[in-house]
């Protein structure tokens, strides 16, 4: 089985071939940096134009450069392209082909440039392309959140701390916490675009080259606001793939936390929400039964996304300056963690925008533990003038009172609330209710469903100008 001439006697047993064939194997990119080949296109197409505008290269080998990468990137948008592994990479496959088809002035793309800056600016453009399907996914998501806050503006459920019923709130207060949070996330999009939108075309190998480049011209071309200002940094930096795996683990994080909630709300016990068919499954052996399975696997994948960012970080971290071969492996990193959370948004933005709300089962959720309890003392406060501590005593024994009747706290008789206090009068009945609780939320940021409201005419003001 194994040709045991060309593998290693020694090392090579469990390979089939020998010592070139692993190097390639363990070398090559080209399977997963061949995303990249429009944007190598791209950066090819620019630096020829630079090449013949500041007399580098003449415009006859100019114009020969870039029809054949025109030609090229029809080729692999057409499935035509040969791409092969003893080439390597990208870059390379697609310097070979060019030369195939336009002869040695195919040699001359090269000039004053090398690989290592090449990679960096093409894996730039893909990252900001990224960085921007990005902001869009989260601005759909953000606005399936806005229009279910604003039917649910009045909607009330209970609110939770360690999952245990804290007080009333409203769904529509719930969805704006999301809007929040995603807001968030797409304004760390915004910053990380800011920071790297700098082109390192012309840097070259790592010390930025004697041929009378303008590196303002390529960096215009390719849409970057500037060139990148040392020619070490620009090869051996990728904090902008860290900070877009960064941004992608904290938005997958807020993903998970939601399908979690998704997962809970849709259980029978809760009943809160009823997930549409497209974003459940049927159990083959339960028939009653629905699962959550898209936010459970949405869920799940935030473990890739995290796993990525760990992952380029401990690549990184022991790296001298400039290029080292080690930084290859950021790519796989960066495009799986960019197709996890594209679908992860998208699956969100779906069953977001779906489920159904169950008003009645939140309502009367909303209503059972004691979630107005601290309604009680804040009336103690306000009417009665006691300090909130002394309150917080007397609601207590109320509370105990209400267990031991078995009934919630607006059951309770003036009797029995007078037997606890008995400045208390028939007033305090107006705030037992989680109607009259939430209304009364009226701080900044509360939940009453006037000040949600508020909230929601800020963001959609505030993204319609995003
Ligand atoms: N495929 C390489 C990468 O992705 C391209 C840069 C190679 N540079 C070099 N000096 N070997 O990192």
């Amino acid at each position: 089985m194994s040709d045991k001439k060309a593998s290693n006697q020694m090392w090579g047993g469990r390979f089939a071939s020998g010592p070139a064939a692993i190097m390639e194997a363990i070398n090559a990119s080209i399977g997963f940096d061949r995303k990249l080949y429009a944007q190598d296109i791209r950066g090819s197409v620019a630096h020829s134009q630079m090449l013949a505008h500041t007399g580098i290269i003449s415009s006859e080998d100019q114009l020969k450069i870039e029809d054949g990468l025109n030609t090229i990137l029809r080729e692999i948008e057409d499935g035509r392209f040969e791409f092969s592994t003893r080439l390597e990479d990208i870059h390379m496959n697609i310097e070979a082909r060019l030369a195939e088809l336009i002869g040695p002035a195919a040699g001359r793309l090269h000039t004053a440039r090398s690989r290592n800056d090449q990679v960096a600016v093409d894996f730039r453009l893909w990252v900001k392309d990224e960085f921007h399907r990005v902001a869009a996914a989260l601005k759909g998501l953000i606005a399936a959140f806005l229009e279910r806050a604003e039917e649910h503006a009045g909607t009330v459920m209970p609110g939770f701390t360690h999952l245990q019923t804290a007080q009333p709130v409203t769904f529509g207060h719930h969805c704006m916490a999301y809007v929040e949070m995603f807001s968030r996330d797409l304004s760390r999009v915004t910053d990380a675009i800011e920071r790297m939108n700098e082109s390192p075309l012309g840097a070259a190998a790592l010390a930025g080259t004697g041929f009378p480049i303008d590196r303002q011209m390529t960096a215009e071309k390719l849409g970057f606001r500037e060139p990148t200002r040392n020619s070490l940094d620009s090869v051996s930096d990728r904090d902008y793939a860290l900070e877009f795996l960064s941004v992608a683990a904290i938005s997958a994080t807020h993903l998970s936390r939601l399908a979690e909630e998704i997962v809970i709300w849709s259980t029978p016990q809760f009943g809160f929400v009823r997930l549409s068919d497209s974003f459940s499954t049927g159990s083959s052996i339960m028939p009653q039964k629905k699962n959550p399975d898209a936010a459970e696997l949405v869920r799940a994948k935030t473990g890739r996304v995290t796993g990525h960012l760990v992952g380029l970080l401990t690549v990184m971290k022991g790296l001298p300056l400039t290029y080292s071969k080690d930084m290859q492996e950021d790519k796989e990193a960066v495009f799986d963690a960019a197709e996890t959370l594209d679908l992860m948004l998208a699956a969100m933005t779906g069953m977001v925008g779906d489920m159904q709300i169950n008003d009645q089962a939140m309502k009367k959720a909303a209503g059972s533990g004691y979630s107005t309890a601290t309604d009680l003392a804040d009336w103690l406060v306000r009417v009665l003038g006691i300090p909130f501590r002394e309150a917080h005593h007397v609601t207590g024994r109320a509370v105990a009172l209400a267990e031991e009747k078995k009934v919630g706290l607006e059951k309770l008789t003036l009797d029995d609330l007078r037997s606890i206090h008995d400045g208390i009068t028939d007033d305090i009945f107006s705030v037992l209710s989680v109607q009259n609780s939430v209304k009364s939320r009226t701080s900044f940021g509360g939940t009453a469903p006037a000040e949600v409201r508020k909230q929601i005419r800020y963001w959609k003001k505030r993204l319609a100008k995003a």
